[in-house]
C-alpha cells in the first residue's frame, strides 16, 4: 500500500497534490504551527543552507569553489506593517554592506510585497529604491509573485529602472501576458530572469498544462537570447532546474552564435546539484539563489508543490523522527 501510495505521489503532475499544497502554503494556522515541527524543518534544509546570512554566505563560498555564483535572498513577504516594511529595506542595505566586506556578489533577490507593495506603492517605491542604491555595482532582482501583483511590480521596476540600471526582474512563463511584458522590458535594456511560475494561478491568466508552459519558457528564452535583446544590452538569465529546456536552450545559443557568456543559468539552492555543477565545469555562468531567514514557510511550501515527490521525502522525515 505504501508503495502504491509513493508511485502516486512520484507520478502525480500538476494536479491534486500540487493545488492541496500550494493551498496550504497561504494558511496562516499552518504558517505558525508547521516550522515547529522537526520533520518540516528537516525537510526545508534540504532548500536553504540555515536562518542566517552567514550561513547563506558559507554556502556560496563553497558554490564559488565551482565557479558557481550567488544571488542572496531574505525570505519574507507580505508585511501588513509600513514599520516592518522599512526595517527589512534597511536590514538589505546591511546585507549589501556584509557581502561587500566578506567579497561575496553584490546580487540579492527581494519580493515587493516584503518591502510593503500590500500597504503602499510609494512606500514599497522609496524601500526598494533604498536597496539599489546600496546595491552599486551588484543588481537587485525583484521576485515576481502572484498574478494580481505583475501589473505594479512591473511600474515600480520601470520607475527605479529609470533612475538606476542595478535592478532587474522575473518574469513567469506560465502567464499568457508576459511575451508582451517581455518586449517592455527588452526594450528598457533590462535584467531579466524568466522563471517558469510558482504559483496557483487561474486558467484566465496562465497556461493550465505543464507542456504548455515549457513551450512557452522555450519561445520566451529563444527572444531573451535574440540579437534584438541582446543589442539592447538585456542580461538574460533561465531560470530553471529543467535538464531538457536547458539542452534546448545551449542549442540554439549555440546553433545562432550566442556566446556562452552572452546567457546565464539560475537555479535554487539544492536543487539538481549536480547539473549546477556540471554547467559551470563546461564554462556557462551558473548562478544559484541563496534563500535564508525565518520566515521560510510559504516559499518552502511552493518549493514541496513544484514536485509533489518532495512530499514523499518529507513523509520520510517523518520516520526518521
Ligand atoms: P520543473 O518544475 O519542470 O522541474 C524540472 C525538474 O527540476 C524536476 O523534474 C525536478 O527534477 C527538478 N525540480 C524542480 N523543482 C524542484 C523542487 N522544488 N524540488 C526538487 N526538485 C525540483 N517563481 C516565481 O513565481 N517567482 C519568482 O520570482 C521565482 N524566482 C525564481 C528564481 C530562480 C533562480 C529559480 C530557479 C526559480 C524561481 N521561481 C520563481 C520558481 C519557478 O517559477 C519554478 O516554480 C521552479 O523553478 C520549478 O520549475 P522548473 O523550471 O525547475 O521546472
Amino acid at each position: 500500500m505504501m508503495s502504491a501510495a509513493v508511485h502516486w505521489l512520484r507520478s502525480e503532475p500538476l494536479g491534486i497534490v500540487r493545488s492541496a499544497i500550494l493551498a496550504a502554503s497561504q494558511s496562516e494556522w499552518l504558517r505558525v504551527h508547521a516550522p515547529r515541527y522537526r520533520f518540516v524543518r528537516r525537510t526545508a534544509d534540504r532548500f536553504m543552507p540555515g536562518e542566517k546570512l552567514e550561513d547563506a554566505i558559507g554556502a556560496a563560498r563553497k558554490l564559488g569553489d565551482h565557479n558557481i555564483g550567488s544571488v542572496f535572498s531574505a525570505l519574507g513577504e507580505n508585511v501588513t506593517d509600513p514599520a516592518e516594511a522599512e526595517k527589512e529595506s534597511h536590514y538589505y542595505v546591511e546585507v549589501l554592506a556584509q557581502l561587500r566586506a566578506a567579497g561575496m556578489p553584490l546580487e540579492v533577490s527581494v519580493k515587493l510585497t516584503h518591502l510593503g507593495l500590500d500597504l503602499n506603492p510609494d512606500l514599497c517605491y522609496r524601500n526598494l529604491k533604498r536597496i539599489v542604491d546600496a546595491a552599486a555595482g551588484g543588481l537587485v532582482w525583484i521576485d515576481m509573485e502572484q498574478s494580481a501583483y505583475v501589473d505594479r511590480t512591473l511600474a515600480l521596476f520601470h520607475r527605479v529602472h529609470a533612475e538606476s540600471p542595478h535592478v532587474g526582474i522575473c518574469l513567469q512563463a506560465y502567464l499568457y501576458r508576459t511575451a508582451k511584458d517581455m518586449e517592455s522590458l527588452i526594450t528598457a535594456g533590462a535584467a531579466i530572469r524568466l522563471v517558469k511560475g510558482a504559483y496557483q494561478e487561474a486558467k484566465e491568466v496562465a497556461y493550465p498544462k505543464k507542456r504548455d508552459v515549457d513551450q512557452n519558457f522555450f519561445e520566451l528564452t529563444k527572444r531573451l537570447l535574440s540579437d534584438g535583446a541582446l543589442h539592447r544590452g538585456v542580461r538574460g538569465a533561465i531560470g530553471t532546474h529543467d535538464i531538457e529546456l536547458i539542452r534546448r536552450t545551449n542549442e540554439f545559443a549555440s546553433e545562432h552564435g550566442v556566446p556562452k557568456d552572452g546567457y546565464e543559468f539560475q537555479m535554487l539552492y539544492g536543487i539538481q546539484r549536480e547539473e549546477q555543477i556540471r554547467l559551470a565545469r563546461n564554462r556557462y555562468r551558473m548562478i544559484v539563489l541563496i534563500c535564508y531567514g525565518t520566515h521560510w514557510y510559504p516559499w518552502f511550501m511552493r518549493r514541496m508543490a513544484e514536485r509533489p515527490a518532495n512530499t514523499w521525502f518529507a513523509l520520510k522525515n517523518i520516520v526518521a523522527g
